[in-house]
């Protein structure tokens, strides 16, 4: 957008961008009102009952019912249509749709880095289709950092231990900005990059360039092995560990008897802090992962668990906080007692 030719806001490259847009101007708009109608009533009454000869006492002023009410009823009436936009906005940008394609980017000091479930990993770039809606799950190797998609116009904070996730449908193939906007030392200011957006075709070509040594899924089979998780997690079941067959999506029950969903944040927490939530019947056997495995070979790991639970379209959303999955529910079983 630009304002007297001056490019003041980035391209609207994304299906809510225009959403986004429409809110911030409303309320930059009734902000600069207000602020205006103040200052010009502060100056003209300034002018207007200034002090005209010595001992000069204003009149007295017992209130006024309706002046009150109108000032009250009026800028409430704005906030709540300012809240209830803003919220139908948020609502819209923080719910992936399930048919969403998935990616994963990890921050790290400093550089934005990108793995596509096909296999392809890029840094400080990202290339995707238009016209097909895009979830990226986000995690830190470190530090806080941010990933921002000022184009798309969303972001969300990449934070140490945890998942989050944003999404976006990108409309216009073309290049766009990628920003770390929370302050995450020296270099901060050059963890950036660019997103690419492809034509679906043109996008699909991309995929096929480039030596990919198999999909995700297929990287964190292999270290599934590497790291001799098969040797306890039987398909049978029978092993040390439980099975990891289509678990994706289902609720486990707990030692201490309380139910956990298995989505990405479980399994997450589960590789690096293996005693944290042991499955009922299991012995809490498994060797702690913390700083064995790099924030993409958790991922890998984790796609190749998912790629066990066929059924499971899409794995529960990130939720935030590690044990946002726990319930505290106790199992219908127990209740009966
Ligand atoms: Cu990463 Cu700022």
């Amino acid at each position: 957008m630009k304002i007297f030719g001056i490019p003041i806001f980035p391209e609207q490259a994304s299906t809510f961008a225009k959403d986004v847009d429409a809110l911030y101007f409303f309320i930059f708009a009734v902000s600069a009102f207000f602020a205006l109608a103040v200052a010009v009533s502060v100056i003209y009454f300034g002018i207007r009952y200034h002090k005209t000869h010595d001992g000069e006492i204003g009149a007295r002023i017992e209130g006024n019912l309706s002046l009150e009410l109108l000032w009250s009823v009026i800028p409430t009436v704005i906030a709540m249509v300012m809240f209830g936009w803003g919220a139908s906005v948020f609502y819209h940008l923080r719910r992936p749709p399930a048919e969403a394609m998935h990616i994963y980017a990890v921050g790290k000091q400093w550089m934005w880095k990108f793995q596509h479930l096909e296999g392809q990993r890029e840094i400080n770039e990202l290339h995707i289709p238009a016209g097909q809606p895009v979830k990226v799950t986000i995690s830190s190797e470190d530090v806080l950092h941010s990933l921002f998609f000022p184009a798309f116009r969303t972001k969300i904070d990449a934070i140490p231990g945890r998942y989050t996730e944003l999404w976006f449908e990108a409309q216009t193939p073309g290049s766009y900005h990628i920003f770390c906007t929370e302050y995450c030392g020296t270099n901060h200011s050059g963890m950036i990059g660019t997103v690419t957006v492809l034509e679906p075709a043109q996008y699909q070509v991309w995929l096929q360039g480039g030596g990919v040594e198999g999909t995700l899924a297929q990287r964190g089979a292999k270290l599934f092995n590497d790291l001799t998780c098969s040797t306890c997690h039987l398909d049978s079941g029978q092993g040390r560990g439980p099975s990891l067959k289509n678990i994706v999506g289902k609720t486990v029950e707990l030692q201490n008897g309380s139910l956990v969903m298995v989505d990405e944040a479980y399994l997450r927490e589960s590789i690096l802090n293996s005693q944290a939530k042991i499955v009922k019947g299991f012995q809490p056997m498994m060797p702690t992962f913390q700083g064995l495995v790099s924030e993409e070979n958790l991922v890998a790991l984790i796609e190749h668990v998912k790629s066990l639970s066929p059924d499971a379209t899409t794995a529960a959303p990130a939720t935030g906080a590690p044990s946002a999955a726990v319930s505290t529910q106790k199992p219908a079983a127990a209740e009966k007692k």
